[in-house]
């Protein structure tokens, strides 16, 4: 019977897994914060849950943000959801109608173009380089369409690792609000920061309200969890309150709030983090000096300073997706570039995962890959 999202066979060593390494997956911490928490004797975790989630548990989030992203949060900014996925489905629910046109950057994150699909969204890619999002690009393209929003994934990109730089991050806003369409900014990595200390994050570029920022326990605690956040203006809160799914069914996940409230007071959460980004900094140096020794001759990457990724550049006349049959008989595999494709491009990419598995497995994987790669 299966249990997780992912079947995969023992002997295989799959560097297109973007998820947690189970054996990092928190269970005392969990069982330690439930404790704390239903100790107290209070039932109303068990009751519907306020629409925009918890106010004691905004008040703490916004404690642990402010000071992980060192810029203050306010909890009346805050929205709690079921994870990044679900405030970014919200999103489209209460701000764009079928045929509506988004843009996404060009790779984009795989399963936002599903979700955008899923809406029947009309979606453009626009061009990326080393800096993150290109914004003149964008400018140009504003001059003939207007999108509802506009998605992105500014820091420690998923697949390319990219940070949007400091300017880049205040021009894309200013033209957000001269051209009004909202900047959705999927923040899910901003936290996991290993050699390279990002930019403040999008959300606190926001003077007049344009930017709605998701963010996510699923990669600094535990993706079972289903819990995450929306960080915008009030307005905006107030209009993704007003959806059936919340008036409904109240506020997303207050039992599982409840208990990362308590995670977070106790201090567990902060150290989990400092856990993860020791151990993902050194596989990510692993897997780079596997990259180094194995495919320098044929693969160009780049180091991405944080997040879960490395993006690789094969020749122009190498299709990735045409590898990935070889690799599999070899007992390896990735994610070929054009499952990040708004247009069906980038097929001489592959992303590749250094959190999964520890670094012996990465550099087996690696060796593998290098086995099919000319
Ligand atoms: C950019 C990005 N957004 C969202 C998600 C999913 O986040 P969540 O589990 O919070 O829905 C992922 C997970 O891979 C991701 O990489």
């Amino acid at each position: 019977m299966q249990i997780t999202q992912l079947n995969l066979p023992a002997t295989m060593i799959d560097l297109g897994v973007g998820q947690p390494d189970p054996t990092l997956l928190p269970l005392a911490l969990i069982r330690q914060a439930a404790d704390h928490r239903l100790r107290q004797g209070d039932p109303s975790l068990l009751q519907y849950g306020t629409e925009s989630g918890n106010g004691y548990f905004r008040r703490e989030l916004a404690r642990f943000l402010s000071s992980g992203y060192g810029v203050a949060v306010d909890p009346d900014r805050l929205f709690i959801t079921a994870g990044a996925t679900s405030g970014l489905d919200l999103v489209c629910n209460r701000f764009t109608k079928p045929g509506n046109t988004v843009f996404v950057e060009e790779p984009t994150y795989f399963l936002a173009l599903r979700l955008f699909a899923d809406r029947g969204l009309n979606v453009i890619g626009l061009p990326t380089d080393q800096n993150g999002l290109v914004v003149e690009a964008l400018e140009e393209k504003l001059a003939e369409t207007r999108p509802a929003f506009l998605y992105t994934v500014p820091t420690f990109h998923n697949p390319s690792g990219v940070t949007l730089t400091a300017s880049r991050r205040e021009h894309l806003v200013r033209l957000s609000e001269q051209y009004g369409f909202y900047v959705v900014a999927d923040e899910v990595y901003h936290l996991l920061a290993y050699t390279t200390a990002p930019p403040p994050p999008m959300v606190s570029c926001d003077a007049s309200g344009t930017v709605i920022s998701l963010g996510s326990f699923s990669k600094i605690l535990a993706p079972g969890l289903r819990l995450g956040w929306i960080q915008t203006a009030p307005d905006i809160i107030h209009r993704l309150t007003r959806s059936g799914l919340l008036l409904s069914g109240g506020g997303m996940n207050p039992f599982t709030s409840a208990v990362v409230q308590s995670a977070i007071e106790l201090g567990l959460q902060q150290k989990h983090l400092s856990r993860l980004i020791h151990i993902y900094r050194q596989r990510s140096a692993d897997l780079e000096a596997a990259l180094h020794e194995h495919l320098s001759g044929s693969a160009t990457f780049k180091n991405p300073g944080g997040g879960f990724f490395y993006w690789l550049r094969l020749p122009n006349d190498i299709d990735a997706t045409a590898l990935r049959k070889e690799a599999k008989k070899r007992g390896a595999n990735f994610q070929p570039g054009i499952n990040f494709s708004a247009a069906a491009g980038l097929r001489n990419y592959m992303r590749l995962c250094f959190v999964y598995y520890d670094s012996d497995r990465l550099r087996e994987g690696v060796r593998r890959l290098a086995t099919v790669i000319p």
